[in-house]
């Protein structure tokens, strides 16, 4: 039985990666408010195959993260074998595929969403990897490159003659960007037509949202990303609305009970084990910014956060600002807008 697939049965909620956000730090963060999987930013196989510092550390993770997946992007297919290597040697659970960035760099070499474009080479890098790596190997895709070219149920059916673990689907194409909506639909048309696991992807930003897209499209999970940013709780309440609704059982997952308080505090100290002292910084300023969108005075205090100087400002700002307000104060509960580029 897939190892992944049982995960998902206790709790389908897994945390979409995004560069420059889902860090170690982050992603022990999330883990602790409930999500049920993480998986890295993506890596460049041919940054592994050079030995990039920069690219190494990235795939850094704590015990604690388990099951973590590293993703990794790339064209060239002998990196993408060492890559695949390096990655099971390095402990993680699983590997998981980019096809699904759009960025301009990125697809004009060929890598990202731009391997979409061809099914033969879908196939080709499918099989590198399976051989390069005993360790379970997932996908992350679009629904095509563009509206005219939609593949994901042929992409699915490759998948899975070639033994992946799930094809998780952000339902928009490459050329819609981050325009428009994710295409739940088609996502629930692709389950509909495929053996493999399928993950939905796209727009989710409340527990209400994830549950009932988990039901309508029957996949076996919902991976979430921007929601998150505004909304830290949102594993957490998707899974006890799960539970509630009686679809999981309670004994299965663990209840977290987080302040704002407990959620910065959280924050702090996965930084601090982590990063840099500059770095915490930039990401406390960053997600207490994004936390804050919509309570009353959140103008203010974003433009007071990010003139604070050092840890003890952006902290003290923080408390003076969040301590007034419980989690059910959060209302701002819409990504229209709200980070419109990444790279999947
Ligand atoms: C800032 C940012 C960075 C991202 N980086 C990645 C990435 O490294 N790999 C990837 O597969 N997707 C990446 N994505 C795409 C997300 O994983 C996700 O597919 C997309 O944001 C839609 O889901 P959401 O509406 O729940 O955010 C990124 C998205 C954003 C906003």
């Amino acid at each position: 039985m897939n190892s992944l697939l049982n995960q998902l049965k206790l709790n389908p909620f897994v945390l979409a990666p995004m560069a420059g956000i889902t860090d170690c730090a982050f992603r022990s963060f999330m883990k602790d408010m409930g999500c049920s999987i993480v998986i890295t930013e993506l890596v460049s196989a041919t940054g592994l195959k050079y030995n990039s510092k920069k690219t190494i550390d990235l795939m850094k993770y704590s015990e604690s993260q388990r099951p973590i997946g590293v993703q990794i992007f790339g064209e060239n297919l002998e990196d993408l074998d060492y890559a695949g290597k390096i990655v099971e040697q390095s402990g993680a659970d699983f590997i998981d595929l980019n096809f699904g960035c759009p960025v301009p760099k990125v697809v004009k070499k060929g890598a990202g969403a731009a391997i979409l474009k061809d099914l033969k080479r879908v196939e080709q890098v499918f099989k590198t990897i399976k051989s390069a790596t005993s360790l379970p190997v997932t996908v992350k895709v679009r629904t095509g490159w563009d509206d005219q070219s939609r593949n994901t149920v042929d992409l699915c059916h490759i998948a899975y003659n070639e033994g992946l673990s799930w094809v998780a689907i952000h339902g928009r194409t490459r050329a819609q960007g981050y325009k428009g909506q994710s295409d739940w639909e088609y996502i629930k048309d692709v389950k509909a037509k495929s053996k493999i696991p399928i993950l939905g992807n796209g727009d989710i930003c409340t527990a209400e949202q994830a549950v009932q897209k988990l039901k309508e499209s029957s996949c076996d999970g919902v991976m979430i990303g921007r929601g998150c940013l505004k909304n830290p709780w949102l594993f957490q309440e998707s899974v006890n609305l799960l539970i509630k609704q009686k679809i999981l059982d309670k004994g299965l997952t663990e209840a977290v009970n987080a302040s704002f308080e407990d959620v910065f505090k959280k924050l702090n100290s996965q930084y601090s084990l982590c990063t840099s002292d500059k770095i915490r910084v930039l990401q406390l300023k960053k997600l207490s910014s994004w936390y804050s969108a919509g309570l009353p005075g959140s103008t203010q205090f974003r433009k007071e956060i990010f003139k604070a100087e050092n840890s003890e400002q952006v902290l003290f700002n923080i408390r003076g600002f969040f301590n007034k307000y419980d989690p059910t104060s959060i209302k701002s509960y819409n990504n229209n807008g709200f980070l419109m580029g990444g790279h999947g």
